[in-house]
């Protein structure tokens, strides 16, 4: 089959970043601009307690206490994810993978259907900084898009820019305590994988302490060299 006869693979971009570093601010931008689909665990996992299921029972104490849920949970819950059509387009993992065996099953899962790591990208943060940016989140209860009090608040107070609602929450696990106990788990057990996917040649940094535009403009051209 001639080069350009060859099926183009779906991208998978993972964004890694301590808490607050703006994965999911960006993954989100990147979902409007390149229609690929956001794929956050800690989102997969908020929904899971949410619902009530076994595996949100078992996850929602590890994540109000800032630790790590087990590999086991979280691949199950990521898995079932996957299986929906939408990802064949492409995905931007957001916060995963965490963990070395987490990123283990992640090549190994890819490998079976014939894909890889297209670009990993490392967002570079203060971890002081992180602080005041995790206390001052909230999230549209509707629609899921992500504000600040003072670094992105909506355009008129209190409506959501997205979808016009009016109701906003805050996570229970954005306190100075847990948001400690999420720093050092990032430390210890999720900053080695970015020596692994250096290793594999896929990895990009992206200093993410200036505006949200501009490492929107960073990022955005990272995925475009991955996808192009
Ligand atoms: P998860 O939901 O993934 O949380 P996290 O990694 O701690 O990351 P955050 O969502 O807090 O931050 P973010 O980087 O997305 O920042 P955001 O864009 O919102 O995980 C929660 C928990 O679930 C974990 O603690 C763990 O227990 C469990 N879990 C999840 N995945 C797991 C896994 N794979 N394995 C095991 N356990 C797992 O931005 C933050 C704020 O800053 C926002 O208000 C935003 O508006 C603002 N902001 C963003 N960018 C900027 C900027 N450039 N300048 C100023 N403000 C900015």
């Amino acid at each position: 089959m001639a080069d350009s006869q060859v099926e183009a693979r779906p991208a998978v971009i993972i964004l890694l970043g301590p808490p607050g570093a703006g994965k999911g601010t960006q993954a989100r931008m990147l979902q409007e601009r390149f229609g690929l689909v956001q794929l956050s665990t800690g989102d997969l996992l908020r929904a899971a307690v949410a619902a009530g299921t076994e595996a949100g029972k078992q996850a929602k104490a590890v994540m109000e206490a800032g630790g790590l849920v087990s590999d086991e949970i979280v691949l199950a819950v990521l898995k079932d994810r996957m299986e929906d059509p939408d990802v064949r387009e492409g995905i931007i993992l957001d916060g995963f993978p965490r963990t070395t065996g987490q990123a283990a099953a992640l090549d190994s899962l890819l490998a079976e259907q014939g894909q890889k790591v297209s670009a990993a990208v490392s967002l570079e943060v203060d971890d002081a900084a992180m602080v005041e940016r995790i206390a001052g989140r909230f999230t549209c209860a509707n629609c899921g898009e992500g504000y600040h009090d003072r670094f992105k608040p909506p355009a008129v107070d209190g409506v959501c820019d997205k979808c016009g609602s009016t109701e906003f929450t805050r996570r229970p696990d954005d306190n100075a305590d847990t948001v400690r106990e999420r720093m050092a788990a990032y430390h210890a057990q999720t900053a080695p994988l970015i020596a692994h996917y250096e290793r594999l040649g896929v990895l990009s940094r992206v200093d993410a302490m200036g505006p949200i535009k501009d490492i929107g403009q960073a990022l955005g051209a990272v995925v475009q060299r991955a996808t192009g």
